[in-house]
């Protein structure tokens, strides 16, 4: 039986509950919940919220970066000050992928880089803020940050310098283990002083790992932890359906249950990615 975490329920995401503990707290509650291009999928995966929740608590006791952590709770609850976010999602990228390769390609976004190579390495990394959104995060300027009010020029400056900083140090950690870390994005917010906190989580839900040993620059890279379920979403003929709904604008069909073996590779492959950032046991 699930335990429901006290206080009130504000909303729930793809992966996380959220609740109001009291004016200044939220309780994030890490669900078991796995998704799939961007489709929450009917079966869940054993102990994924736990691994999660420690695996955001371990970077936010380590980063050295100010952040909204208060205390976890139970195995798979985070207490965090709640925050008024900043609206924009911040992105740094260290290889050319995702929308910033289409964005590229379409030639609106000029980068230092001689060949448009998919997944290839940029030669430093690069911020690439968009909106928040509920539909689809666009992307915004810096200019049009501080125009729009968003942050102001300092805040944005140090926010930037700190989104860095995370983006090396965690990149370093996967390194090291053998994984590259593609991209990552950061949430920050202003506590009641007003001081810019890094908020929301960060793990596998806010970052590309791509296993170094099969990386190839030249076509889409193979994802560590959601990898398994996407080849087998395909094999299903799933991802067809989906595409095809989508392009006719009709609502995603709902996803076949994962086999237990698929859900087992899922579950480990979600404690190596706790192991290799924590260097703890899961
Ligand atoms: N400290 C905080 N105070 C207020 N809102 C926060 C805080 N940290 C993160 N958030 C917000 O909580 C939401 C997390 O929900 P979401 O990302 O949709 O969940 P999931 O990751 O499960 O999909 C985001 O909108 C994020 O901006
Ligand atoms: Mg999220």
């Amino acid at each position: 039986m699930e335990v429901r975490p006290a206080g009130r329920f504000l909303r729930s995401g793809k992966v996380k509950d959220i609740y109001e503990n009291d004016d200044d707290q939220l309780v994030f509650h890490f669900t078991d919940r796995v998704s799939a291009f961007d489709v929450i999928l009917p079966t869940t995966v054993p102990r994924k919220g736990e691994l999660l929740c420690r695996l955001g608590a371990h970077f936010f006791e380590t980063l050295g970066i100010p952040n909204h952590m208060v205390r976890t709770e139970g195995a798979d609850r985070m207490v965090v000050r709640k925050m008024d976010m900043v609206k924009v999602e911040c992105v740094v990228r260290g290889y050319l992928y995702g929308s910033l390769m289409e964005r590229v390609a379409r030639g609106e976004v000029d980068l230092p880089v001689e060949k448009k190579v998919l997944a290839s390495r940029l030669p430093q990394p690069y911020f690439d803020p968009t909106t928040k959104s509920d539909v689809k995060d666009e992307p915004i300027t810096e200019e049009e940050i501080v125009a729009q009010g968003r942050m102001t020029r300092e805040e944005l400056q140090e926010v930037k310098r700190r989104s860095f900083l995370v983006y090396a140090t965690v990149g370093q950690k996967a390194s090291k283990a053998g994984f590259i870390l593609a991209d990552l994005k950061l949430e920050f917010g202003r506590d009641r002083d007003g001081d810019i906190l890094l908020g929301d989580s960060i793990g596998p839900d806010e970052f590309r790992l791509w296993p170094a040993k099969s990386y190839s620059p030249g076509r889409s890279q193979e994802s560590y932890d959601k990898q398994p379920i996407r080849d087998w979403l395909a094999s299903q003929g799933y991802k067809a359906e989906l595409d095809a709904a989508r392009k006719s604008g009709r609502p995603a069909p709902v996803a076949p249950s994962l086999p237990g073996w698929l859900v087992e590779e899922t579950a480990r492959r979600y404690a190596a990615v706790y192991e290799t950032f924590s260097g703890k046991k899961f």
